[in-house]
């Protein structure tokens, strides 16, 4: 077999993914696309902010000289100083386009940082429930993922946190509004966890996955982690605030009160290089420079929020509503999550295991559907809870 042993067993872990959608093409095949209910992706159905798309029409057709070949591989520097400026403004701290590097999206900024700071055998912590991309990515670069359990709010729990700082802990993951839980992090608790991580004999840095910043509900407030944590690496991208997940742009932002700042952004300029990224989708690192300030209709998503939790409470489930990002994390009437994701599947509704997220008992609905997906999907679930409680 020539795919690696490692990769062999990531597959197997990863395959319940892979299963549900293989499910989920072989019950639209069957019954027909609209009786089946897919909550399961976390891609946004929305369109790109119309400025967004003028500017990107605008620059394709100015088609600058050099707006297509190899720049500097940390990025333009329009595009970074822009970036820079907007998170000076929001953080209080002092970014400068030095502290910036221009990335294939999110994920490809979380592995050019996983890369620069860990040798084999490092240790990463990470809140659970928690994005399942996480534990493979630090695999990537010869790292362990230690989980760590969330409080009954899914905040961080900060004494268990501290428990399972070792010598080679090098990380901790905060995602925030959190994927699939909604929870925005309080300022208290960050503030404990800063304390945490500067009492710890050596650097501990946060890693702060931020894609989601700015889908918050209620008037809510995003709490900035950069603001806050001394020895922070934000990592984002636009992939769910304009709806541009295919197009794989996001940065990279090195907080200057992280110790050695300078010599990380060298390196994580080079990682970024070495992992075969060489620099981010030059076409969009512009158009992220010259529309800054476009942003979600944020509205869409709280009503589609409201509709799906107020509907699903009054089947009778115990809801939650979600502080910020997109998705409902769903307790499951019975304790086991994949039994009752096949009791959905019955009935047309695909959702995805809190299992895969590190945390059972639980689902998690994306609202990336029309709205009318949630109209219509509501009798469904309603029947299952009506099902389980019949002890059927
Ligand atoms: C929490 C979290 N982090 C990172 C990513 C990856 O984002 P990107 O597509 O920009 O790489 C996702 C995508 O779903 C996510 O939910």
């Amino acid at each position: 077999m020539i795919v690696a042993k490692g990769i062999q067993q990531q597959l197997k872990h990863a395959s319940w993914i892979r299963k549900m959608f293989e499910e989920g093409i072989r019950l639209k095949a069957e019954r027909g696309e609209e009786n089946i209910f897919d909550f399961t992706l976390g891609n946004p159905n929305e369109d790109p902010p119309p400025g967004v798309m003028a500017t990107f029409r605008r620059l394709a057709e100015l088609n600058r000289p050099g707006s297509h070949g190899y720049m500097p591989n940390a990025g333009f520097l329009s595009a970074r100083e822009a970036v820079a400026l907007r998170l000076r403004r929001e953080t209080a701290v002092e970014f400068t386009a030095n502290s910036i590097l221009m990335t294939v999206g999110c994920g490809g900024a979380m592995n050019t940082a996983l890369k620069a700071i860990l040798d084999p055998g490092d240790e990463v912590i990470v809140p659970m429930p928690a994005f399942p991309d996480y534990e493979f990515y630090i695999a990537n670069h010869g790292g362990v993922m230690v989980p760590v359990e969330t409080d009954d709010e899914f905040s961080l729990d900060i004494t268990a946190i501290k428990s399972k700082i070792t010598p080679r802990t090098r990380a901790i993951i905060l995602n925030s509004p959190n994927n699939p839980a909604g929870v925005i992090y309080s300022e208290s608790v960050l503030r404990d966890l800063e304390s945490v991580l500067q009492r710890a004999d050596h650097t501990i840095v946060a890693i702060s996955d931020e894609p989601y910043k700015s889908i918050v509900f209620d008037g809510g407030k995003y709490i900035e982690i950069a603001s806050i944590i001394s020895n922070c690496l934000i990592v984002t991208s636009w992939s769910k605030k304009w709806g541009l997940a295919g197009e794989r742009i996001g940065y990279l932002a090195i907080s200057p009160r992280t110790p050695d700042a300078d010599a990380l952004s060298n390196a994580c300029t080079f990682t970024n290089r070495i992992l075969g990224y060489i620099n981010a989708p030059a076409i969009w690192q512009l158009v992220t420079a010259e529309a800054p300030d476009e942003s979600t209709d944020i509205s869409v998503y709280s009503d589609k929020r409201n509709l799906m939790c107020d509907g699903l409470a009054q089947c009778g489930y115990d809801v939650r509503k979600p502080q910020g990002a997109f998705y409902i994390f769903l307790k499951t009437p019975i304790p086991d999550d994949f039994e009752f994701v096949g009791l959905l599947q019955k009935e047309g509704v695909l959702a995805v295991p809190g299992r895969g997220f590190g945390r059972g008992g639980y689902i998690r609905l994306s609202l990336t559907v029309p709205r009318e997906t949630i109209e219509r999907s509501l009798p469904a679930f309603e029947r299952v809870l009506k099902k389980v409680r019949a002890g059927a």
